[in-house]
């Protein structure tokens, strides 16, 4: 794990280039969901206690390499400012006049933030002379963005080569949580993984069924499972292309650490609408005029036994269409086991997130990551590129 942060670097009147992940969701321009900006305050805080010059980097959406003025990052600044108690500038472009303009102004303890880093397009094609440019902005470069770690960009991996640099607390705290998870759990752990798709999923599946006890699935997911074992699903979302994918899964796990569980019974409605008629039938009856929508009572019930025994709890993914009153009860039910249950609990996805705070669980989770698809790759086992180079760095210099 990377154990270098800003505790081990002297700070005072040096500018530092601070990434975060503030790709948050958004509504006609208004922050929807500011997670992801509390959980760095404690880094940004620290930084301007030890009298730092702190230029923050964020991204914001897909632009693609080209101004987007829906995504202009000017709310963030301005919520990180009400959050912190102070002026944050946003500078109007990412390395030019007025970006220098504004590092030029900052004083020591001071908060400035680039515009949308991914309006340029040297960007995600992680360009050097892009890199250098940001480099060109700051003396130390500090790392805080867990959630955009898996993406070999300029801001996230090229400059971290070109300026002396360090984890933010937020990183370090992830890294911790997450590695404690795979690599010296309590036992017996328990993972339980969600979601509309296989596909995005397959990897973590294979890497947890060596890590964990007991391994659930639920979500739409499940189907393309039912269907590999030559079950009905009616109208449901089933990848025929994955069906393959989760018949060899079920073919290995057999052989694996994991003992591998779908839901028992499953809630079926006609429509994945609001009013759709929601019943509860088993697993093995579902109707060909029916979609499944959520995991099914007699499920909750055994995942909630498996969460109050174990020892670590780790969960990736809804298990129904949660944002949809009626097909949101088998995520609460679970949430609200997890909340109860003893087991050091890990918790992924910003959907799920969202889920544990509508169900009012969220503050007696253990954590909460803030990562989307860099928890997955994390989980699956792969090294992200933001942290592959901060422990180069940190090699290079022991
Ligand atoms: C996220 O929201 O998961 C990260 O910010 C990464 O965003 P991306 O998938 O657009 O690279």
């Amino acid at each position: 794990m990377t154990k270098v942060t800003i505790d081990d670097a002297d700070l005072r009147g040096r500018r530092v280039l601070l990434r975060e992940d503030f790709n948050v969701p958004m509504r006609d321009g208004r922050i929807v969901d500011d997670r992801r900006i509390h959980e760095a305050l404690p880094t940004i805080r620290a930084l301007r206690e030890r009298g730092a010059r702190t230029i923050v980097v964020v991204h914001l959406g897909r632009p693609k390499g080209r101004l987007d003025e829906s995504l202009r990052v000017a709310p963030l600044g301005m919520r990180v400012g009400e959050l912190l108690g102070t002026d944050v500038r946003v500078a109007t472009d990412v390395v030019g006049e007025d970006a220098h303009r504004v590092v030029a102004a900052l004083g020591d303890g001071d908060v400035a933030m680039l515009e949308n880093v991914r309006f340029e397009p040297g960007e995600e094609a992680n360009d050097p002379a892009f890199a250098a440019q940001l480099a060109a902005l700051a003396d130390v470069y500090v790392n805080d963005a867990f959630g955009a770690a898996h993406r070999a960009h300029a801001s996230t991996e090229g400059v971290a080569h070109l300026l002396p640099a360090y984890a933010g607390y937020l990183m370090a705290r992830e890294l911790d949580v997450l590695g404690g998870v795979l690599e010296h759990p309590r036992l017996p752990v328990v993972a339980i993984v969600g979601g509309a798709k296989i596909s995005t999923k397959v990897g973590v599946l294979e890497n947890l069924l060596d890590r964990v006890d007991t391994l659930w699935i639920g979500g739409a997911m499940a189907c393309t499972f039912y269907r590999a074992q030559g079950l009905g699903t009616g109208t449901s979302l089933v990848e025929e292309e994955h069906v393959q994918a989760a018949r060899r899964l079920l073919d290995v796990a057999p052989s694996r650490r994991a003992s591998l569980e779908l839901p028992v019974d499953v809630i079926i409605a006609e429509r994945a609408e609001a009013g759709a008629d929601p019943a509860a039938v088993a697993a093995s009856a579902i109707p060909a005029d029916r979609m499944v929508v959520d995991v099914g009572p007699r499920t909750c019930d055994r995942i909630a036994a498996d969460c109050a025994a174990a020892g670590t709890v780790v969960w990736n993914g809804p298990l129904g269409i949660y944002e949809i009153p009626a097909f949101a009860a088998g995520t609460r039910r679970v949430a609200e086991a997890l909340a109860r249950s003893s087991a050091d609990s890990v918790v992924g996805g910003g959907d799920l997130a969202a889920a544990l705070e509508a169900a009012g669980v969220a503050d007696k989770i253990g954590h909460i990551s803030t990562g989307g698809g860099a928890t997955i790759e994390f989980l699956e086992g792969k090294t992200l590129p933001g942290v592959a180079a901060l422990r180069e760095r940190e090699a290079a210099r022991s």
